[in-house]
């Protein structure tokens, strides 16, 4: 109890205090935007699924992130050439420069860093394989009845092409299955699961423009990110005059060396004060906004064209000739667009390149972890043939924001996206002579 009221106290004056330790704070800030570990924020399905009285499931649909995997290889180089700065942090200290505590620096000088993170770029870590794993063992022990004995034709499982797509989907369906299950093949033609990445319009004056990434750049010359990468040198007390890319490459050390199924923060993330993890994650923010957010009119489509799949195997499934579990691995950036076009976590103004508001509804701290999901739960229930309801859950818990109490009515659910059906992608068609 001492210890409780202990690390209460701290929580509460730790921003006051000015040598703050990072070893010791009872709560480290763990939003780490479109890296946070899925285990530091999840809910539970277990608990948190609805159970209506008189209803009963009957099919789930669920569009899943890939688990935490290994940097890009662009990102793990700078973060491998980062790793010198623990040297320079050690002699700062020891010059007396330095505003970190004597116990993060020993602990960031012992913490051990797994090769394969630079040597294998985009590879699913361990962690990753059980965050899906994790996912689909819960989900089994929600709806027991309903995911025992599958037969072939009452499942779907497919990933978004990339080995790491695959090695997320086997762990998920290990979850849900203790014997093996058949995985579909990736698409590498057109698929819903990444419809925009066959779309030139979207790759052309989105994906590979700068102006979409313009506003994240924008914010790092923000007062306010100043501020911070500020407050960074001056805490390190190092010499070497730190980049807005080597700040990036301390936060990824930061997030990709935490874990959430340990629940253990990386001494890393001691070089960050919690207002500079705000900081770091509006850089993301920022990113996902304007790329497969509100920020982007294409967004919106391209999300529309993966739910009419939503749309049309729970229509199946009430006709009763559906599947009872129907799951797809794919990108943070499918998961941003669905959000999108179900006009979620949409904030009243765009996005600001030069002020972070604090209560903003768009968090790639929420929507974009890894192994991220949207899931949707079809009831059949006993008041006449046409009572159904479609619950939604995200990350675990009932998605409130989308209908009252996370519960849509049929009729609700239809309405929202029947519209959808008429969304394809001829606007992607660029004119030959662009
Ligand atoms: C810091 O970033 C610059 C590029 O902005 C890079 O050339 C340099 O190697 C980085 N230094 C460290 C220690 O990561």
């Amino acid at each position: 109890m001492k210890l409780l009221s202990s690390l209460i106290t701290l929580c509460t004056i730790q921003s006051v205090i000015s040598s703050y330790c990072f070893w010791n704070t009872g709560c480290p800030y763990k939003y780490f935007s479109n890296k946070t570990p899925y285990n530091s924020v999840r809910g539970d399905i277990r608990d948190s699924a609805i159970k209506l009285t008189g209803c009963e499931p009957v099919s789930i649909w669920s569009l899943i992130r890939h688990g935490q995997r290994n940097p890009g290889t662009e990102f793990g180089i700078h973060m491998k050439a980062a790793l010198v700065i623990s040297d320079y942090l050690k002699s700062a200290y020891e010059k007396g420069d330095s505003s970190l505590c004597a116990q993060d620096i020993e602990n960031l000088r012992n913490w051990p860093i797994n090769k394969d993170l630079f040597d294998k770029p985009f590879q699913l870590t361990k962690e990753g394989f059980l965050e899906s794993e994790g996912i689909g063992r819960r989900l089994k022990q929600a709806f027991p009845k309903l995911l025992e004995n599958l037969e072939s034709n009452e499942y779907l499982f497919r990933p978004a092409p990339g080995p790491w797509m695959a090695e997320s989907v086997n762990g998920f369906v290990q979850g849900i299955s203790s014997k093996p299950l058949t995985i579909e093949s990736p698409r590498t033609d057109f698929d819903i699961l990444s419809p925009y990445d066959n779309c030139p319009k979207y790759l052309k004056e989105v994906k590979t423009n700068p102006e979409t990434y313009a506003p994240s750049m924008k914010y790092q010359t923000s007062s306010e990110y100043l501020v911070s990468k500020d407050r960074i040198q001056r805490r390190l007390g190092i010499d070497y005059p730190l980049t807005p890319t080597n700040i990036t490459a301390l936060y990824d050390l930061c997030r990709y060396t935490s874990s959430g199924i340990t629940n253990t923060f990386s001494p890393w993330c001691a070089l960050f004060t919690t207002e500079d993890l705000k900081v770091m994650e509006y850089v993301a923010d920022l990113r996902h906004y304007y790329k497969s957010g509100y920020g982007t009119p294409m967004s919106e489509l391209f999300g529309q064209i993966t739910l009419t799949d939503l749309l049309k195997s729970f229509q199946e499934a009430k006709s009763g000739k559906g599947r009872k579990i129907t799951a797809y691995i794919s990108h943070a950036t499918m998961m941003d667009m669905l959000h999108t076009a179900l006009k979620l976590f949409k904030d009243d103004a765009p996005l600001s390149s030069s002020k972070r508001k604090p209560d903003r509804k768009w968090r790639s701290s929420k929507l974009a972890i890894f192994s991220a999901n949207l899931m949707a739960v079809l009831n059949k229930c006993n008041k006449g043939p046409d009572d159904y309801n479609v619950v939604f859950y995200l990350n675990e818990e009932p998605l409130q924001a989308i209908c009252k109490e996370g519960v849509c009515t049929w009729k609700e659910f239809e309405d929202k996206l029947t519209p959808f059906l008429n969304t394809n992608t001829e606007f992607c068609n660029v004119e030959p002579s662009s």
